[in-house]
């Protein structure tokens, strides 16, 4: 007899049933060869008493696999494993480990490796995110019942739907967005997404081919320039001055070459905050229209400006259907509700629900409806305001605090807008060291490598001021300076 009480082994501490890990074993041994096709097993009391279970366990696993067809049971007979099975060369006698093994059993591409974030301390310097504590849960969580109330009747059972997104979402949106920027939309030119990271995902499908040329700035959004590299699109950098992107530089390489795309986050910059001037607006739908390029526009925080009226998106002011405009829910509402939205014309709305089909059938249609409602019943715009005031605040309180405490270190421009300030240290401060540090003392911020140019840091980062309120803000500042006074002080 095969020694059972070797091969087949369990781990008590899984919350698998013992049943449900010795089929699996037992199976093992099977496909392994080891258990050949006719071998008639050890009755049920025998094996229990092998592998001190009981024996409600081993029957229970053995008819599990005469449901599966993997042996014969008959009443008051040796389980016998069925000869119908295909002939396997036995292999070595290896017990197989159980649960999911710890690396893929073929070789494979693995990319770039995203870094998975480690748990962020409470306290933490994001890179400009909107403070979830004041996001309007209830009025979403009661939009979100009520959506699934109706959802469920009938007439419009949850099923599949618009991969554009819900008719009353895109609706709503595009109301808010004619209201607050100007963007003449109708429910037909937009597209919503999980998101803008799909959204620009969605649109690099559409419109890049491998060794496209897309036009970015020295320094610009990480996951941006990721994509397009994956779409395999070879970028451009250009200059960034106070004013913005310098189009000038685009001009002149338009002039060396076909540039196939622009991706600008015009209203705030990202990472640095500067605001593109409304007269670089223009020259750049000019030359989008003269050297037939795309423009791709990130408007993700056209919600927060604070320093006199916000410029309206280049998408307000093209006729020409040259300007792809992206939008996103997640610094208006948070990163985790995602919804996001593209507003283009309408034959690349038409062409852009087959690729969304190939990774996701749809959004999530109880989520698009509870934010339609909250944009009807003007919650959203109610949170905005509020959202608004206190992030106005906040930036005033950060810029202070941070001029009082650490101006011996850090220098920055007030941003007039956004959620974040953009800085530079001194060049004697280590950022990773720093960021390290800073850590130590339960503090989280950027090690500011994601902002390197060319892979060279210049001691640049972004600290975000509104997630945090004016308390844990300056706590937050008090352990950055005692992190810079223990490291570079004298
Ligand atoms: C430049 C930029 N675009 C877009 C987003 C938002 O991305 P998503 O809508 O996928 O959350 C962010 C978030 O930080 C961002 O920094």
């Amino acid at each position: 007899m095969l020694p059972y009480q070797t091969l087949l082994r369990f781990d008590r501490q899984l919350p698998i049933p013992l049943a449900q890990q010795l089929s699996a074993a037992l199976m093992g041994l099977i496909k392994q060869g080891l258990v050949p096709a006719g071998t008639k097993l050890p009755g049920t009391r025998t094996l229990a008493g092998l592998l001190h279970v009981h024996r409600e366990t081993v029957a229970c696993a053995f008819e599990e696999l005469a449901a599966q067809g993997w042996l014969t049971v008959q009443p008051a007979r040796a389980a016998v494993v069925s000869r119908h099975l295909p002939e396997v060369k036995a292999q070595p006698l290896v017990p197989l480990p159980v649960g999911i093994a710890a690396q893929a059993g073929f070789t494979f591409e693995r990319g770039n490796p995203v870094p998975v974030s480690t748990p962020a301390p409470a306290l933490t310097l994001d890179e400009g995110s909107p403070d979830g504590r004041l996001a309007p849960l209830a009025a979403l969580a009661r939009n979100y019942r009520r959506a699934s109330q109706h959802l469920a009747t009938p007439v419009a059972r949850l099923g599949y739907g618009d991969p554009n997104g819900t008719p009353r979402l895109r609706q709503q949106l595009a109301r808010y967005l004619r209201a607050t920027r100007g963007v003449p939309a109708e429910p037909e030119h937009i597209f919503t997404t999980r998101g803008s990271i799909m959204g620009l995902h969605l649109l690099a499908q559409l419109v890049l081919a491998p060794g496209d040329a897309v036009v970015v700035a020295e320094r610009s959004y990480r996951a941006a320039e990721d994509i397009f590299q994956q779409a395999g699109a070879r970028l451009h950098r250009v200059g960034l001055d106070s004013q913005g992107l310098v189009v000038d530089e685009v001009a002149t390489l338009c002039q060396r070459q076909r540039v196939r795309l622009l991706y600008l986050t015009p209203h705030h910059h990202f990472p640095t905050t500067v605001t593109l001037s409304a007269a670089r607006r223009m020259q750049l739908l000019a030359l989008a229209e003269a050297h037939d390029f795309i423009i791709v526009e990130d408007d993700y925080d056209f919600d927060y400006h604070y320093d006199g009226s916000p410029i309206l998106p280049l998408a307000s002011a093209d006729r020409r259907g040259r300007v792809l405009y992206l939008g996103s829910l997640s610094k208006a509402l948070a990163p985790a509700i995602r919804l996001g939205y593209i507003v283009a014309p309408p034959d690349v709305i038409a062409a852009l629900a087959p690729l969304r089909r190939l990774v996701d059938r749809q959004g999530d249609v109880l989520l698009e409806e509870a934010v339609a409602e909250l944009l009807a019943e003007g919650e959203f715009t109610r949170h905005l305001k509020r959202a608004r005031r206190h992030y106005h605040q906040r930036r005033n309180l950060a810029c202070q605090v941070l001029r009082a405490e650490v101006a011996e270190w850090f220098t920055f421009t007030v941003p007039a807008g956004g959620l974040a300030i953009w800085g530079q240290f001194q060049p004697m401060v280590d950022l990773p060291q720093l960021a390290a540090h800073c850590r130590q003392l339960g503090l989280g911020m950027s090690d500011g490598t994601r902002y390197n140019v060319e892979g060279v840091g210049d001691g640049s980062v972004r600290l975000g001021f509104a997630s945090l309120t004016p308390e844990e803000w300056t706590r937050s500042i008090s352990l950055l300076k005692q992190a810079l006074q223990k490291l570079y002080a004298g």
